[in-house]
């Protein structure tokens, strides 16, 4: 993401803009406040899990990051450039990436080559698919692998893998564009229980190696106080607390909020 540059010798007095704030975001629809007043900002590097209820408006606050809706009210700035009226595209080359649903995945293609595409997207070259797919497998696609422990199953098509090897893949696609911010909504979602550690560890690798800023909406528990630096608790569309997780869980507002409910 674009940070403001720094002459050589200056004095660090300016904070760097934070890879991802959001002010007063609001989302409306048909009369219902969905996201109500979200103000929050992510250091760069930072790992922040949002969590909440079903319904809490978590997955509407990511499609209003990405772009994919509009907010009602408020603004989305990206390493400190406001992108609230830009639209997804334009926020994918400044360094935002989202994981993919499963259908973006192509069945048929083995994990290497779904990889390669993925990686061809991001530099420009897609219009040479046809000539390039010899090469669909460069280096980066074998580092891409080797980061999200995929490497074995190279050769094998996405549609033979198991829930946690295709939620790999889809990371890996992500990881092909190289971002800066990535949004991971409930990576867990399906995956069996056995399957969660390695998982974990893949995205805890991920982030330390890439270095890139993270928000994921979890509902494993265990998984957010492991890799979260702060946890960002929404509620009926509001944000009731953003801390490190030991202070969000101690807030008696999050506390009443949750009596009787999971998150
Ligand atoms: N396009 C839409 N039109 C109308 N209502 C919507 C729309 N999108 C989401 N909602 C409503 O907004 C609320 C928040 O939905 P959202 O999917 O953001 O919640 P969530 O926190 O991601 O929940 P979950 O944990 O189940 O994924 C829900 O009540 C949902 O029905
Ligand atoms: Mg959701």
């Amino acid at each position: 993401m674009p940070t403001a540059p720094t002459p050589a010798g200056a004095a660090p007095e300016a904070a760097p803009a934070p890879a991802l704030a959001l002010e007063d975001l609001s989302w409306s629809v048909g009369g219902a406040v969905i996201v109500d007043g979200v103000t929050l900002a992510a250091r760069d590097g930072e790992f922040v899990a949002v969590i909440g209820p079903n319904g809490a408006g978590k997955t509407s606050l990511f499609n209003l990051v990405s772009g994919l809706t509009r907010p009602t009210r408020g603004r989305v700035l990206l390493g400190g450039a406001d992108v609230t009226r830009e639209r997804p595209h334009r926020r994918t080359r400044r360094g935002l990436g989202r994981t993919f649903q499963t259908s973006s995945v192509f069945g048929d293609l083995t994990a290497e080559e779904n990889v390669g595409l993925a990686a061809q997207a991001r530099s420009g070259e897609s219009h040479r698919f046809w000539r390039r797919a010899s090469s669909a497998a460069g280096p980066q696609t074998a580092e891409v692998l080797e980061l999200v422990r995929l490497s074995h199953r190279r050769g094998a098509e996405a549609t033979g893998l198991s829930h946690g090897d295709k939620r790999k893949l889809e990371l890996a696609l992500l990881l092909a564009r190289d971002p800066e911010l990535i949004l991971l909504d409930e990576p867990m979602a399906g995956v069996s229980a056995g399957e969660v550690g390695e998982l974990t560890d893949v995205i805890r690798a991920v982030q330390r190696e890439r270095e890139c800023t993270v928000l994921m909406v979890e509902h494993h528990m265990e998984v957010l106080l492991e890799l979260a630096d702060r946890l960002a608790v929404m509620h009926h569309g509001a944000l009731l607390a953003f801390a490190d997780p030991e202070t969000a869980m101690a807030d008696p507002q999050v506390q009443a909020a949750y009596l009787g409910e999971s998150l």
